[in-house]
């Protein structure tokens, strides 16, 4: 099986994480796949951004959930990461969308709800994914199993991905009691028994974050379904020497 290039909140190596500019660039890139989080604004706009608060990628501070849209359009997300990308701005899930909809991308859309637990916010994603006709090349997932059953509640075909730091024993019942189709994990825990054991199950298993290219490189081999990276021009490199000895 070929595995999936997602860039991982972009190209966010390259360009500030979950703006404009990392999603353009992973696209031109040739990343089949963008990767990026969401989080609700104090009136309840679905914004991409990894962190509850805007302390570490903006120049202002304090929790996303305290400041209208509005407000955090105003700031700059874009010169913690390097002066060239001054002034970029947060972006909202429906410019991304609109952005992807005419792209053949796929999408894999975080919900940030491990930490804050945005009520209703599985509601606002799915209802901006059926707007955008992206439901299905779009796999929405979260750490916290409350919301992948939620997402599945709401509507069963969804793809929906249980992420998790840690090994999960009893893989296959487990996901399907919550209602997760698919499965993303660190790269630490990935091994030749989980690639199997997802196979067997027909378990989409994708892994993050893979920047390191002996990483990737096993990937690839192993055929996982989908790697994220932050580098998604590498990791499109070493697929194809990967691809080229297999056919050799
Ligand atoms: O969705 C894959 C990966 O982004 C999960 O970890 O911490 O980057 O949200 P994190």
């Amino acid at each position: 099986m070929k595995t999936i290039i997602f860039a991982h909140r972009g190209a966010s190596k390259e360009a500030p994480e979950n703006t404009m500019p990392a999603f353009e660039l992973g696209y031109e890139q040739g990343a089949q796949g963008i990767e990026t989080d969401v989080q609700l604004t104090k009136d309840r706009v679905p914004v991409l951004i990894h962190d509850e608060k805007i302390n570490r990628t903006s120049n202002y501070k304090g929790y996303v959930k305290d400041f209208t849209y509005q407000e955090l359009s105003q700031l700059d997300f874009g010169s913690w990461h390097s002066s060239k990308y001054k002034g970029a701005s947060i972006i909202t899930l429906d410019s991304f969308l609109e952005w992807a909809q005419h792209k053949s991308l796929l999408i894999n859309i975080e919900l940030k709800t491990n930490v804050l637990e945005y009520e209703g916010i599985e509601e606002i994603v799915l209802d901006r994914i059926n707007h955008y006709d992206m439901f299905n090349r779009t796999v929405c997932s979260s750490f916290n199993p409350n919301t992948i059953k939620r997402l599945h509640h709401l509507d069963p075909r969804l793809e929906i991905a249980l992420l998790t730091k840690q090994k999960l024993k009893n893989l296959d019942s487990t996901l399907h009691k919550i209602g997760s189709r698919a499965f993303h994990t660190k790269y630490r825990n990935l091994s030749e028994s989980l690639v199997k054991a997802c196979k067997s199950h027909k378990i989409p298993l994708r892994i993050y974050t893979v920047n390191n290219p002996a990483h990737m490189i096993r990937c690839f081999h192993l055929g996982v379904t989908g790697i994220f990276t932050d580098l998604p021009a590498l990791a499109l490199e070493y697929k194809k020497i990967v691809e080229e000895t297999n056919h050799s």
